[in-house]
């Protein structure tokens, strides 16, 4: 995978267990500059903790070449990171959406119990905003870019636990589709990886550890997949190696969502 060249922007990155982390780092090891964003500190945070999570990661890479706060669900912040992004770079070839955000209260909920302002607020955040970074990143994007973002399974089939961020990624999926079509004139491809389970902070909050045990005997690799792998096939989607592809959701998590039936994980119950 080349990158040289190549200049984008990494939206997602909390901590080093990150998705985007896995997928900025493939990306700046082929030769690829990057700007982050992190989430804003509370003014009060004199410790500025997440941003200091971030940089922690970001200072030890010479194209890792600028970190700006972003709160997503603010126009303003966006619009700042893209006027960053600008100035740093001029134009852009990539542009990485790994955002999503429930409120734990309604995730732990069964779907049905739902609550409206939570509703509200995991589609904004986590659907909403690819729409936002995607006008936002039209105006400064090269013919043949990509933007990837980051779905699950949930919102294919029913995963009991998933609740309301099912929904989002349904919704999600149907966005990059639509979005794929817009972009589409100006030789700009939108997908989704959709990855198996795989242990990071937004992964904990949404069942993550149940999930591990039900891929490694369901999945037809019989195993889980890593965040490298993630990350190989999320620099990929990014890179010019995918550009007959757009309005894609790609799997990464073993096959597993392949089967229509337990498959050997049957065989064990049996046994
Ligand atoms: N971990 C998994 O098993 C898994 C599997 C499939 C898909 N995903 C998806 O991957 C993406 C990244 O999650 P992750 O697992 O790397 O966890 P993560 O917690 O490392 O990343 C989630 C990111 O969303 C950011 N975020 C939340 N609200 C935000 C806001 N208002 N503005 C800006 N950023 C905000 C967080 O700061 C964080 O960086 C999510 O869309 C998640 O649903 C995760």
């Amino acid at each position: 995978m080349q990158f040289n060249g190549k200049k984008g922007l990494i939206l997602g990155v909390a901590n080093d267990h990150s998705i985007a982390w896995a997928i900025a780092k493939q990306i700046m090891d082929a030769g690829g500059q990057c700007g982050f964003t992190h989430l804003p500190d509370r003014p009060d945070d004199e410790r500025q903790r997440n941003r200091r999570r971030v940089s922690q990661l970001t200072d030890k890479y010479e194209n890792a070449k600028f970190l700006v706060p972003l709160d997503a669900q603010d126009d303003g912040n966006i619009r700042t990171v893209f006027e960053t992004a600008a100035e740093e770079f001029g134009k852009i070839d990539f542009l990485l959406h790994s955002i999503a955000f429930a409120d734990r209260n309604d995730l732990a909920r069964d779907t049905v119990y739902t609550s409206r302002e939570g509703f509200k607020l995991a589609m904004d955040v986590s659907v909403y905003t690819l729409i936002a970074c995607t006008a936002a990143a039209k105006e400064i994007m090269n013919p043949g870019g990509s933007i990837a973002t980051m779905t699950y399974f949930g919102g294919e089939k029913c995963v009991p636990g998933y609740n309301v961020m099912g929904i989002c990624k349904a919704a999600l999926d149907a966005t990059v589709r639509y979005l794929a079509y817009d972009m589409g004139p100006q030789g700009v491809r939108v997908n989704a990886l959709s990855a198996g389970p795989v242990r990071t902070l937004a992964g904990r909050a949404a069942g993550v550890e149940e999930m591990l045990t039900l891929y490694e005997h369901m999945a037809p690799l019989g195993r889980n997949v890593s965040h490298e792998e993630v990350g190989r096939t999320g620099a990929f989607l990014l890179s010019d190696n995918s550009e007959g592809i757009s309005g894609e959701i790609l799997h990464v998590d073993g096959g597993y969502h392949a089967m229509g039936s337990p498959g050997r994980l049957l065989e064990k119950l049996k046994s």
